[in-house]
């Protein structure tokens, strides 16, 4: 179906859908921004059909996934302050407590920093949704450097020294769809990495072999 379609036919979704672009739009975040959530709608509804999810859940959980990042005032990570904020949202567009519980269990259990593992099949569809548009291929690898260097102003040195970022154990993937879809790219990814980081440190012997106080700036 496409996403107008589910527009459609849940009213509190497109209600949401609304409210949730408006911010996107308005804070202008420039990686995290109302593209990065479309791209994942999409990939949301590929994944969830496959799997066949609850539909309303899957597309709310990730409008509102990364709303956390919206809100640095609370100077709390992206996940636990998305899961606080998102209640309001949920509410004002009139889910359900039952729907408001599972939406917010999607957000916090996205990605390989999420707060806690997926148990539903709404949340390990987020989960897949955000590791394929973050972490495969070759679009992944461009993405992560999109992000460090835009929104968090770093240098590759900086960008390449931060660790994975895996919270406790986590899958690469959490469905069938999404392992299909991602598998290959994820270890392509992968390879990318670690040939930048031997290279970056080749690079870098031989500058100080020559310039032995040599800092990357
Ligand atoms: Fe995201
Ligand atoms: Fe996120």
């Amino acid at each position: 179906m496409k996403l107008k379609e589910y527009l459609l036919k849940f009213a509190e979704l497109q209600t949401l859908y609304d409210m949730v672009k408006q911010d996107f739009l308005t804070k202008g975040l420039v990686h995290h921004n109302w593209n990065h959530i479309l791209r994942d709608l999409a990939k949301g509804i590929i994944i969830g059909e496959e799997e066949g999810a609850d539909m309303k859940i899957v597309l709310a959980g990730i409008l509102l996934h990364d709303i956390g990042r919206l809100h640095p005032e609370l100077g709390r990570d992206h996940h636990s302050a998305g899961a606080e904020i998102a209640s309001q949202y949920l509410r004002t567009a009139g889910f359900v407590d039952e729907e408001i519980r599972k939406v917010v269990h999607c957000i916090k259990s996205h990605g390989l920093r999420g707060l806690e593992e997926p148990r539903t099949l709404e949340a390990k569809v987020c989960y897949d949704v955000d590791v394929l548009s973050c972490s495969v291929g070759y679009i992944g690898v461009a993405r992560v450097f999109d992000y460090f260097m835009r929104e968090e102003g770093m240098n590759v040195k900086e960008m390449i020294k931060i660790p994975s970022g895996r919270k406790r154990l986590r899958e690469d993937f959490y469905t069938e769809t999404g392992r299909r879809l991602g598998g290959e790219g994820l270890k392509k990814a992968r390879k990318f990495w670690e040939e930048l980081n031997r290279e970056f440190s080749e690079e870098e012997q031989g500058i100080r072999a020559i310039i032995p106080d040599y800092e990357e700036g």
